[in-house]
């Protein structure tokens, strides 16, 4: 295979995000488009996404897009944009009816209309009570989006490399021109010219110990544009999905709460109740882990170690259970030998999704700076990007949401820019940072193991920088970050094969999961307040006056800085947060 490649639009990733964009820049009959992805399309993570994606089609209960704008900006904890979070509740609409005629499979009401139930912060009236607005397909969403939009890019001609690592990104005279990738099956070190790259490669739980994430999901691209100047948006904000299987943190959705799940303390009682009195269990997912770490705290905790708490699914008849939630039913069978039919799930909060990401315009476009400098040519989607849609804390079911709605647009503008653009000369030394990068892993002496640094970065990051922040323990995180940087420096690599070189590319993606949390540490040991997710102990109140702003985190030479960018606010006042 010829390692050098020319494409009008690339993008790298092949989730929701990516493979929505990638079809809807095939559309365009001007521009060639190619997707970059280091695992194969199906086994992207969106597969994993479960309860639904929500979008105000009323067809359960009455329902409206201005109450879905509403519901995420006072979710995001008023850190939401306003016009991207009023564009995307009418966007949402078309983009699920969209999917609906691609041939996803949701489950139906028996009028035959898309299904749809309660999540989490997701109310009618601004407020006043649970509305149904997941669409849903059983509690395998997720992975319907993921064969649907798959199915349809070949369909559409989308060319794909898969088991391709994006290693750099090729910026010159500030503007994107393509990136560098690696591939496994060879070694050989690849170069993709484009004049447009869609950046939509997914999040990086894997810097937690407990998560939800795939193993995969080490946070790539976010380092790999940070090494190169381009700053990351609102890291501080790491959201914990409050149901995590017990110490494992595999995903029990949300929808089980939708359904009429409950969560319950050692005593059995519905502790909601006392912290969210109007929307209960279906609060936020910032304020129900933080009531589930209060009440283990507090004494309340269930099992032998009073550390975990109880999902309870025994009140819900046994057939809805097999029948809409039949894939979370398995995981607790299987991992803990627990029937949710018969008896309460131990769980935990786990590492679920990041707020933040590489900031973009509200159409994708990826900025510099906060006078919103676009980098032309450069485009970001799905979990990886923030458009600031979800503010200090997303609402269940906007992930998915995000990524049909800004893939939608990232395919558009990215191909629409490609069509009057021009290929740039590539200089000889283009592959250089990346044949560095690799030569020192593989090369160096060190007598460091991955796998003991990741280990260490991960229980850290889940002891200092998780649900509770305290200024001691961000403190205590940034020092052993430092430490784990220097250590990284010393990785030694057993495995000098080229051909599926497994062992090294853990290591690179470890060099990027600890970029990821040197991110989040700085801006949430910087951030001097309580916002959504960022809960600060020593700053336990919301600040507006000084801290309604987004951090933007730049990698420099002398070391991290910190910048900001305003907030886009509109018709509704910030207010104290009450469910
Ligand atoms: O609970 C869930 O099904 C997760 C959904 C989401 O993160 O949006």
């Amino acid at each position: 295979m010829s390692r050098a490649h020319k494409y009008d639009v690339i993008v790298v990733g092949a989730g929701g995000a990516g493979l929505m964009a990638a079809r809807y820049a095939a559309q365009n009959p001007k521009v060639s488009v190619a997707v970059i992805s280091k695992l194969y399309p199906t086994r992207s993570h969106t597969g994993a996404a479960q309860g639904g994606v929500g979008a105000a089609l009323g067809n359960v209960s009455e329902d409206y897009p201005e109450w879905h704008a509403f519901d995420t900006i006072k979710g995001g904890d008023y850190l939401t944009d306003q016009d991207v979070a009023e564009m995307f509740a009418y966007d949402v609409i078309e983009s699920v009816i969209e999917l609906e005629h691609m041939g996803l499979p949701f489950s139906r009401t028996p009028e035959g209309k898309i299904a749809q139930r309660k999540f989490g912060g997701h109310t009618r009236e601004f407020g006043k009570s649970a509305v149904e607005r997941a669409c849903y397909a059983a509690d395998r969403t997720g992975h319907m989006i993921l064969q649907t939009l798959y199915q349809q890019s070949i369909k559409d001609n989308v060319t794909f490399f898969n088991e391709f690592h994006v290693l750099d990104i090729l910026l010159i005279g500030g503007e994107c021109r393509g990136v560098i990738a690696y591939e496994l099956a060879t070694g050989e070190i690849h170069t993709f010219q484009a004049k447009s790259t869609i950046v939509a490669s997914g999040g990086n739980g894997r810097m937690f110990k407990i998560t939800s994430n795939a193993h995969a999901l080490t946070g790539d691209l976010q380092s790999v544009v940070y090494r190169r100047g381009i700053p990351i948006e609102d890291p501080e904000f790491y959201q914990f999905h409050p149901t995590g299987l017990y110490k494992i943190g595999v995903l029990l959705t949300e929808g089980a709460r939708g359904e009429g799940g409950i969560l319950r303390n050692k005593d059995g009682e519905r502790f909601m109740e006392r912290y969210a009195p109007t929307i209960k269990d279906l609060a936020p997912r910032d304020m129900v882990s933080r009531s589930m770490y209060l009440e283990i705290r507090e004494g309340r905790g269930a099992g032998p170690d009073s550390d975990y708490i109880l999902l309870d699914l025994t009140h819900i008849d046994a057939h809805i259970i097999e029948e809409r939630l039949p894939d979370i039913t398995e995981f607790a069978r299987i991992y803990l030998g627990v029937d949710p039919i018969k008896e309460p799930v131990p769980i935990q909060p786990t590492a679920h999704y990041a707020m933040g990401g590489i900031p973009t315009t509200i159409d994708t476009e990826v900025i510099m700076d906060g006078q919103n400098t676009i980098i032309p040519g450069l485009y970001a989607a799905g979990e990886v990007a923030c458009a600031s849609l979800h503010g200090a804390n997303r609402l269940g079911t906007n992930s998915l949401g995000d990524l049909i709605v800004f893939g939608r647009r990232a395919g558009r503008f990215a191909s629409k820019y490609a069509e009057s653009a021009e290929f740039a000369d590539i200089p000889k030394d283009a592959q250089d940072f990346t044949k560095n990068l690799l030569d020192k892993a593989l090369n160096g002496s060190g007598t460091e193991k991955v796998a003991t640094i990741r280990k260490e970065l991960q229980a850290s990051m889940m002891d200092n920088a998780s649900v509770f922040r305290t200024e001691e323990f961000l403190t205590k995180q940034i020092k052993i970050v430092k430490e784990l940087q220097n250590r990284y420096k010393q990785i030694g690599v057993e495995d000098k094969g080229k051909q599926y070189n497994t062992e090294l590319m853990e290591a690179i993606e470890l060099g990027f999961l600890i970029d990821n949390a040197e991110q989040l540490v700085y801006a949430a040991e910087n951030r001097k307040e309580s916002r959504g997710a960022h809960s600060h102990e020593n700053h336990k109140e919301r600040d507006d006056a000084n801290w309604l702003k987004h951090t933007l985190v730049y990698k420099e030479e002398k070391g991290v800085r910190i910048d900001y960018k305003p907030v886009t606010l509109g018709k509704y006042e910030p207010k104290p947060r009450v469910y």
